[in-house]
């Protein structure tokens, strides 16, 4: 017998009443009561129950009762009303009394269930990721991941983009992680890199009179991973011709508010706020401030510069800063079991330790620094930092660096145990004005903040020789939601001579530079015009629309945190002849 589908499982309401249909899908459950079984249906779509009945068929009843899990089937039926009906399901009004079963395929016993609430570890998860994906929850995420893909794309094409591919297999794109390289036959000895963003391709483009230029695209990437952090990801990238950082902001901003408005019916307001890079580090300790929240940090250096407490003397006397958080009328909340975890994050991110101080009535003082401070100084940092009975006050001493890291991540933490972060709560802003370098920590040396084609702010281009470096600002801009970096770029350098010097600054030496990015520099060299652009991380998006912490959820074929995929074990050992045709042996005994 052969069925046509006539309706999806989770499509089927009230208004299809005694329909004859058609429905394709996997058992979700079977409960035999006798003389009838009753199946859930499941598809993409969602779950309907399905009726077999000895009276109505005797032979689809038969062959029912023989299904198990994960059997995959077509049903004939006829929509009825429910008598029990079921509020918890879309289609619980309703039931099809089956008169034909066909039979696709048994399935054997699947090793995790199929349902969102399994417990279910994530590597199991992710080896058996095509049954993962058949949860409603993961397909639910697909499908929004493709419909945010689409809104863009066709926001894009609607303001001229154009969709141009550039290539995988390249020379490295300097974007601050390690390559992975892809060793290349015919050129024995020499590799490809995969590109960790089309960053060069795309400005050429510019230079190809291109205009304007998108991409949904993977990029690669071989860094530490994170919760929101893949080797491969996807960036929806943009580069546009004779703009500066204004224009491009604003016709992204206007791109994420349709998509919001979109996917979440959510109104954006434009402009998005604008934060300098330099009062995000000062308010929030970070430069992907999660707004959400306040217990913003306070300097409090120059009022500890005599004190008692020797950390907090010594760490102003040299040079050093003493920041703090009010968590404002949240002191009982936190016990001290908790707040030796809050220190615990704080010393993850190298601070030293975690002072605090809880105010009680008449703004006594229970901490165990207070004995260093004088009345005057207590009073001056409880009023500096507008502490009232009920607060709780977090302390930070060393250099700036250090307690920006330290203080910002305690603020995360802070707010995580006292459920503040409510995800269908959306604040966005964007970050400009930031460092053109900064220190590699590990070299000391000089390297880009972005990355080394970002101009200079205009006022700052003469300076790009001198001493000052550090100092430097860029015309970058990184939008950030909820706290997480979702897109970067920035206004490009595109004289070959500002260019040099820039590569110069970053310690490269004439040769080096064009040995790496001549073909760049002489690309300069015949009009290029100005031209900027950013990069969108589509799965940070997703995983913020999705309103999950996790970037796998969002991801179909993810890797795991060793960046291996459980299910086809990839990376695996080559083979001994592929290695050899590639003149490559292998060091290690595997
Ligand atoms: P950047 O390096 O800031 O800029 O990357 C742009 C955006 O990509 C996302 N992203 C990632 N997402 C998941 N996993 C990763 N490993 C990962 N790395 C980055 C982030 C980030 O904001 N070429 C420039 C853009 C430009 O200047 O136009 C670039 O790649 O959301
Ligand atoms: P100690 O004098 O080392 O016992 O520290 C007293 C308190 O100060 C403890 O609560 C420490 O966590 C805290 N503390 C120590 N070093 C620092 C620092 N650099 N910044 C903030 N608090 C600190």
């Amino acid at each position: 017998m052969k069925l046509k589908r006539t309706h999806y499982c989770g499509d089927l309401r009230l208004s299809n009443l005694d329909e004859e249909v058609v429905l394709m899908g996997w058992v979700q459950k079977k409960r035999n009561l006798g003389g009838l079984v009753f199946v859930d249906l499941r598809d993409r779509s969602g779950i309907c129950q399905i009726i077999f009945d000895t009276e109505v068929s005797e032979e689809a009843f038969k062959t029912a009762e023989k299904l198990g899990s994960e059997y995959v089937l077509a049903v004939c039926g006829k929509v009825r009303e429910r008598e029990s009906k079921n509020p918890n399901l879309e289609t619980g009004d309703i039931e099809i009394i089956a008169s034909k079963i066909t039979i696709f395929n048994k399935s054997e016993t699947p090793p995790i269930y199929i349902k969102d609430d399994d417990n279910v570890s994530e590597e199991l998860r992710l080896k058996y990721r095509y049954l993962d994906l058949r949860k409603p929850s993961m397909q639910k995420t697909l499908m929004l991941r493709s419909k945010v893909a689409n809104i863009v794309r066709n926001y894009l094409n609607e303001n001229g983009f154009c969709e141009i591919e550039t290539p995988f297999l390249i020379k490295p794109t300097p974007e601050g992680a390690r390559d992975y390289l892809v060793p290349s036959r015919v050129n024995e000895g020499k590799f490809y890199a995969l590109p960790q963003s089309p960053q060069i391709f795309k400005q050429l483009l510019m230079v190809s009179g291109m205009d304007r230029y998108f991409q949904i695209v993977k990029c690669f990437r071989d860094e530490d991973l994170r919760a929101d952090r893949q080797p491969e990801f996807t960036q929806i990238d943009c580069e546009m011709s004779f703009v500066d950082e204004q224009d491009v902001m604003s016709i992204m901003e206007k791109m994420i508010q349709k998509v919001f408005k979109e996917i979440l019916n959510v109104d954006v307001t434009l402009p998005l706020p604008v934060m300098s890079y330099k009062e995000a580090m000062e308010r929030f300790g970070s430069d992907k401030p999660d707004t959400r929240f306040g217990y913003e940090l306070t300097d409090i250096s120059d009022l500890v510069k005599e004190c008692g407490f020797s950390v907090f003397k010594n760490a102003t006397t040299s040079g050093m800063s003493v920041r703090g958080i009010n968590v404002s009328g949240k002191s009982e909340e936190i016990s001290k079991k908790q707040l030796s975890k809050i220190e615990d994050v704080a010393k993850t991110y190298k601070a030293k330790g975690l002072a605090w101080m809880r105010i009680g009535a008449n703004n006594e003082i229970t901490s165990p620094i207070a004995k260093f401070f004088t009345e005057q100084e207590l009073k001056n940092i409880l009023d500096r930092m507008n502490a009232k009975e009920g607060d709780l006050l977090l302390f930070v001493a060393d250099k700036n660096s250090i307690v920006f890291d330290a203080l910002g991540q305690v603020r995360l933490e802070v707010a995580r145990r006292l459920n503040l972060l409510n995800n269908k709560e959306y604040k966005m802003l964007w970050v400009t004005e930031f460092p053109l370098f900064e220190e590699d920590e590990e070299t000391g040396r000089m390297i880009a903040k972005h990355h080394p084609f970002t101009s200079p702010l205009d006022e700052d281009i003469d300076k790009l020789d001198g001493e000052d470096k550090i100092n430097l600002r860029a015309k970058a801009y990184d939008i950030v939601i909820n706290g997480y970096e979702v897109g970067g770029g920035s206004i490009r350098i595109f004289n070959s001579d500002v260019q040099q010097k820039m590569f110069k600054a970053l310690g490269f030496t004439e040769e080096e530079a064009n040995e790496k990015f001549g073909f760049l520099l002489d690309a300069f060299k015949y009009g290029t015009p100005p031209h900027g652009g950013i990069a969108f991380g589509l799965d940070r998006l997703v995983m913020i629309l999705a309103g999950t912490n996790n970037i796998k959820d969002v991801i179909a074929f993810p890797k795991n945190q060793s960046a291996v995929c459980p299910m086809t074990n990839a990376p695996a050992v080559a083979e001994k002849s592929q290695l050899d045709e590639l003149s490559i042996k292998v060091n290690i005994e595997n």
